[in-house]
C-alpha cells in the first residue's frame, strides 16, 4: 500500500492473471472449501468454475472493513454469479458467510459435510469433465456484462447507492466507492471491469481510512497475541465466579459469566438489585431467542447458570470474584477484606473499580498477590475491552489467569498499570474537563456534540455523560483530578470552580438514569430512552458562563481532543501501557474511539506531530492539559510519529 500506483498495478495485475488464467483452463476447475476463504482467498475460488464448501467453512470479501474493495476480481466476478444486489451487500457489509448462506445467495454452487467435502468436488470435476455440468456456460456468465436490462440495473443501483451512504456514513469511502465500481463495470466485460476495479481500489488504498483500519487490523491481531501469551502462562483453573454486586455492572458480569458457560454467584445487599440483575439477564436472553440466536432451552440453561444471593453461601468453592459494588473506596475496602476471608487460598480476587487505585484496595488485603483490577465497560455484554490491571503486589500468575478468564468471557483483555484512572478513564476525563472548560466559555452542549458525533465519536461528551450517569461520571472527577496535580490543579489557569457536569448532579440531573441531564430523557415505543432538549439546563448553567463566544468546529474538536491525546502520550511513556497498539485498541474497544481514525495515537502521526503540538500550543491558555510532553516536542522536532 505503501508504494506507487505501479508497484499496486503489478501486485494486483500478478494475481489477477493467474486467476485469469484459472478461468480459461482448458479444462473444468472445481474448489473444496474446508476453512476460511476470506478475500483473496475467497476471490482464488470464484475464479474457479465450480465451488463445493464444507457445512463448517465460512466464505466473504471483508476488504471493505479495512477501506478498500476486493482487488483481485471481487467486484466482477460476484455480481455476475449471485446477482447486483446480492453482490452489493456481501461487499459493502464484509461479512463472514456461513454455508447455508453462501449457497442460498448461489456463491457456492452445494454444501457438503466435511468428512465427504473431498469426494464430492472430485464427483463434481468428473460430471463437468463429463459434460454433465457446463463449466463453459459458467465461465461466460462470469466474464460478461451483467444480464439485468437497462431499468432494473438503474433502479437496483440508485436504491443500495442510498443504503449503503446511509449505513456506512460519510467516513467510511470504501462501501460507497464498492457500489459505484459494481454499478459503472456492470454492462462490462471482465477484463474492462477488473480496470475499473484496479482504479477505485488503487484511490481507496492511499486514503487515511484505510491507512487506520488496516492499522486497526493488525493492532486487533497483535492484542490478540499478545493475550493468549499471558492466557498460555495461567495455572490456575476458573470453573465458578462470583459477581459481587448486581447493579448495572455485577448484573452484566454475571450474565457475560453464565453464557459462556460459567456457573456464577451473584451476591448483593439489597433484594430489588439482585431482582433487576436476572430481569436485565432475562431480557438479553430473551432478545437472543427473538433474533434466533439461541433455543428457550439454552436460554433457561443460561439463567440457570446465575445464582442470586443474599449469602456468601458456596463462595468458597469459587474460582474468582469479581467486586463491582458502589465506587467508593472505603466500602469497596470492607467489602474486599470480608470476601478474602471467606475464600480458598489460591482463589483470585479482583475490582471492576473505574479508578480506584488497585495498590490502595490492596492495602486491605492479606493476599495482594492475588488482586488485580477487571475493568469492564458498560454495556458488558457488548463491550469488548476489558482493562486488567496489574497492581505492584499482583502475582503474574494472577494476571495471567485474569486475562485467560476475559479470553474465556469473550473479551479483548489488555493489561495495564496501576495508576489514577487507569488506561481508558485516566484519558477520557482530561477530555470532559476540556469539555466543561468549552461550556463555561459559552458553547452549546448540543453544538460541541453535533461537532464531536460527526467527527466520529459514537456519542458527544454531553449525551455521553447523560449514558454513563452524571453522578458516575462526578465521583470518577477526585481520583484524576488528585492524581494528577502537576496537570489538573491549573485547569482553566487554576480556575476551574464550577464544573457544568458537577452542576448538574448537584441539582440531581444524573442523565438517563433519572430521566433529566444534559438532555431530558422519555421512553420511546420499545423502551428506549429518547432524548430531547430541556431548557431549564441552560438557564441552570448560564450563571457560570464567563462568555457568549460561539466557538468554531475546530475549536471544538481541538478542545475536547487535545487533553486526550497528551494525557494517552502520558501513559505510554510512563510505561501504564507498553505500546501505541494496546492503547489505541484500548481506546477504540473502550470508548468507542472512531474506528476510522484508528486509534489516538494514530491520529496524531496523522495530523503529523509537529503541527499537533502547534495547535495544542494555541490552547496553551487553557492549563497544563492543553501542554504536550517534553518527548512530544522531541519527537516532532525529529519527524517521528508513534507508528513507523
Ligand atoms: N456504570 C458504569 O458505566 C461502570 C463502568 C465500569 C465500571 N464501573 C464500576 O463498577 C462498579 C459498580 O458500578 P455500577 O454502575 O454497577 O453501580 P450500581 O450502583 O448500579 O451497583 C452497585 C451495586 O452494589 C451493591 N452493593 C453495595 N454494597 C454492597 C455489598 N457490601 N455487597 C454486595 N453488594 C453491594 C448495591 O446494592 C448495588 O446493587 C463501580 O466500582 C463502578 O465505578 C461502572
Amino acid at each position: 500500500f505503501n508504494g506507487t500506483d505501479d508497484d499496486r498495478r503489478a501486485f494486483l495485475s500478478s494475481g489477477n492473471q493467474a486467476f485469469n488464467k484459472i478461468e480459461s483452463m482448458p479444462f473444468p476447475t472445481v474448489v473444496a472449501i474446508n476453512g476460511f476463504a476470506l478475500g483473496g482467498g475467497f476471490e482464488v475460488c470464484l475464479a474457479c468454475d465450480f465451488r463445493v464448501m464444507s457445512s463448517k467453512a465460512q466464505v466473504g470479501v471483508p476488504e471493505t472493513k479495512l477501506g478498500i474493495i476486493p482487488g483481485w476480481g471481487g467486484t466482477v466476478r460476484l455480481p455476475r454469479l449471485m446477482g447486483f444486489d446480492n453482490a452489493v451487500r456481501w461487499i459493502t457489509t464484509g461479512g463472514h458467510n456461513k454455508a447455508a448462506a453462501a449457497l442460498r445467495d448461489g456463491a457456492v454452487d452445494a454444501v457438503v459435510n466435511p468428512d465427504v467435502l473431498r469426494d464430492e468436488a472430485l464427483d463434481m470435476l468428473v460430471r463437468a469433465a463429463e459434460g454433465q455440468l457446463d463449466y463453459s456456460s459458467r465461465r461466460e456468465q462470469k466474464q460478461s456484462p451483467l444480464t439485468l436490462n437497462e431499468i432494473e440495473l438503474e433502479m437496483s443501483i440508485h436504491t443500495c447507492r442510498d443504503m449503503v451512504a446511509a449505513k456506512a456514513g460519510p467516513n467510511y469511502p470504501a462501501p460507497v466507492a464498492a457500489v459505484e465500481v459494481l454499478a459503472k463495470a456492470s454492462n462490462m466485460s471482465r477484463d474492462d471491469a477488473l480496470e475499473v476495479e484496479f482504479q477505485a481500489f488503487s484511490k481507496l488504498s492511499q486514503t487515511p481510512q484505510c491507512r487506520a483500519l488496516v492499522g486497526m487490523f493488525l493492532n486487533d491481531q497483535y492484542i490478540g497475541s499478545v493475550a493468549k501469551k499471558y492466557g498460555k502462562k495461567s495455572t490456575k483453573a476458573v470453573n465458578h465466579a462470583t459477581a459481587l454486586g448486581a447493579g448495572i455492572m455485577g448484573g452484566g458480569i454475571a450474565y457475560q459469566n453464565a453464557i459462556k458457560g460459567f456457573p456464577v454467584l451473584m451476591k448483593d445487599i439489597n433484594t430489588d438489585s439482585l431482582a433487576l440483575g436476572m430481569s436485565e439477564a432475562n431480557k438479553l436472553l430473551a432478545k437472543r431467542v427473538d433474533r434466533g440466536r439461541m433455543s428457550p432451552l439454552d436460554a433457561g440453561n443460561v439463567l440457570s447458570r446465575i445464582m442470586p444471593s443474599l449469602s456468601y453461601d458456596g463462595i468458597e468453592n469459587t474460582d474468582i470474584v469479581i467486586e463491582a459494588v458502589v465506587e467508593n473506596a472505603k466500602i469497596k475496602g470492607i467489602v474486599l477484606a470480608e470476601v478474602e476471608g471467606k475464600l480458598a487460598e489460591d482463589a483470585i480476587l479482583v475490582s471492576n473499580t473505574s479508578t480506584i487505585s488497585i495498590d490502595q484496595l490492596a492495602d486491605n488485603l492479606k493476599r495482594p498477590e492475588n488482586f488485580c483490577g477487571m475493568h469492564f465497560f458498560n454495556p458488558v455484554h457488548a463491550m469488548p475491552l476489558v482493562e486488567v490491571i496489574r497492581g505492584s503486589k499482583t502475582s503474574e500468575g494472577t494476571l495471567a489467569a485474569v486475562v485467560a478468564h476475559a479470553l474465556a468471557l469473550g473479551k479483548k483483555p489488555i493489561v495495564v498499570n496501576d495508576c489514577p484512572g487507569f488506561l481508558v478513564n485516566r484519558v477520557l476525563f482530561p477530555a470532559v474537563f476540556g469539555f466543561d472548560m468549552m461550556i463555561i466559555d459559552g458553547a452549546d452542549f448540543q453544538q460541541v456534540d453535533r461537532v464531536m458525533e460527526a467527527w466520529g465519536w459514537p456519542m458527544g461528551p454531553a449525551y455521553l455523560m447523560d449514558v454513563v450517569g452524571i453522578d458516575t461520571a462526578v465521583h470518577c472527577f477526585p481520583s484524576i483530578l488528585e492524581g494528577y496535580p502537576e496537570r489538573m490543579s491549573d485547569i482553566y489557569g487554576g480556575d476551574y470552580k464550577v464544573s457544568p457536569t458537577k452542576l448538574l448532579f448537584e441539582n440531581d440531573r444524573l442523565g438517563q438514569k433519572n430521566g433529566v441531564g444534559y438532555y431530558l430523557y422519555e421512553k420511546d415505543k420499545r423502551g428506549k430512552p429518547k432524548k430531547s432538549v430541556d431548557d431549564s439546563v441552560y438557564a441552570l448553567i448560564k450563571p457560570h458562563v464567563r462568555e457568549s463566544q460561539p466557538l468554531s468546529d475546530e475549536d471544538i474538536i481541538a478542545r475536547f481532543m487535545i487533553p486526550m491525546c497528551i494525557e494517552l502520550a502520558h501513559c505510554l511513556e510512563e510505561g501504564v501501557v507498553d505500546s501505541p497498539a494496546e492503547a489505541d485498541m484500548s481506546v477504540v474497544y473502550g470508548l468507542g474511539f472512531p474506528a476510522f481514525r484508528g486509534g489516538i495515537f494514530r491520529w496524531m502521526d496523522e495530523v503529523g506531530l509537529d503541527k499537533f503540538c502547534d495547535m495544542a500550543d494555541n490552547y496553551s491558555e487553557l492549563g497544563k492539559l492543553y501542554k504536550p510532553t517534553q518527548r512530544m516536542y522531541e519527537m516532532a522536532a525529529n519527524g517521528e510519529s508513534y507508528y513507523a
